[in-house]
């Protein structure tokens, strides 16, 4: 059975009293208010990670992970930060091929697929967004943008390796906006996803990979689509900034 998980990108948002406050009232609720043993990725940005990682050391129930890495090991890249340095400061996750970095950034499936190899490299497991653009659903080409999107980022992996990843099927027209892909919707891709994984290691890896959904996901549908069958938890955005509608989407989970 795949875990189920609820994880927030936190994108370029909040200062750093902002970011512990949020932390804070997010392990107060939970403390109050869940008794299961959930898990919880927290995606603040680089400069928040170290100090984020320490509030929640001892908590099992949450991890922290970072919203993107270098490509490269070390070396004279400036401004850039490493997966070895993320994973000496506690971080167990990394975002790769979130729609943003694809879209402002120019980063397409060759590069991360380097980002992966470096983030596994290190210790760390990437989560594997992948997503389909509005116009490329409208032209009934959402499943070949997919396939290739996996095909060509993460199919390169080993066995071994990819069972470390987690992946998250975020609809680009469904992030920020308002408009969540209906239960249907998600459904269908996150079928087809498991399927491709199926076909590529097989039936039992594809079962216990986590697919993540993410687009407009909040505390007033994520019931519904965590409780689709493919389905096995939320990437959070907007929602993930807010501790009630947080804590209320981490609830939510079956
Ligand atoms: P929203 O939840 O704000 O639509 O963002 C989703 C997302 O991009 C998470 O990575």
């Amino acid at each position: 059975m795949a875990r189920k998980i609820v994880a927030g990108n936190w994108k370029m948002n909040l200062l750093r009293d902002e970011a512990f406050s949020l932390v804070a009232e997010i392990t107060g609720m939970l403390n109050d208010e869940e008794s299961r043993p959930v898990k919880i990725i927290l995606f603040p940005s680089f400069i928040h990670l170290g100090a984020i990682h320490q509030l929640v050391a001892s908590d099992a129930r949450i991890a922290v992970g970072a919203q993107n890495c270098s490509d490269k090991a070390s070396g004279a890249y400036t401004g850039e930060v490493s997966a070895a340095m993320l994973s000496s400061y506690g971080c167990k996750y990394v975002l790769v091929g979130h729609s943003e970095r694809r879209q402002y950034y120019g980063e397409d499936n060759v590069l991360l697929a380097e980002k992966i190899n470096s983030i596994l490299h290190a210790g760390m497991r990437p989560l594997y967004c992948v997503g389909e653009q509005l116009e490329e659903r409208k032209s009934g080409k959402h499943f070949d943008v997919v396939r290739s999107q996996l095909e060509e980022g993460i199919f390169h992996l080993s066995p071994s390796a990819f069972g470390k990843c987690i992946l998250a099927y975020e609809p680009v027209w469904a992030i920020g906006t308002g408009l969540t892909a209906s239960p249907a919707e998600a459904q269908e891709m996150h079928a087809f996803i498991r399927q491709r994984i199926a076909e590529k290691y097989g039936q039992e890896a594809a079962e216990n990979t986590s697919i993540l959904y993410g687009g407009s996901c909040n505390d007033q549908n994520a019931r519904e689509l965590f409780s689709l069958p493919d389905v096995d938890g939320g990437l959070i955005g907007g929602a993930s900034l807010k501790s009630r509608s947080f804590v209320n989407i981490v609830k939510a989970l079956p």
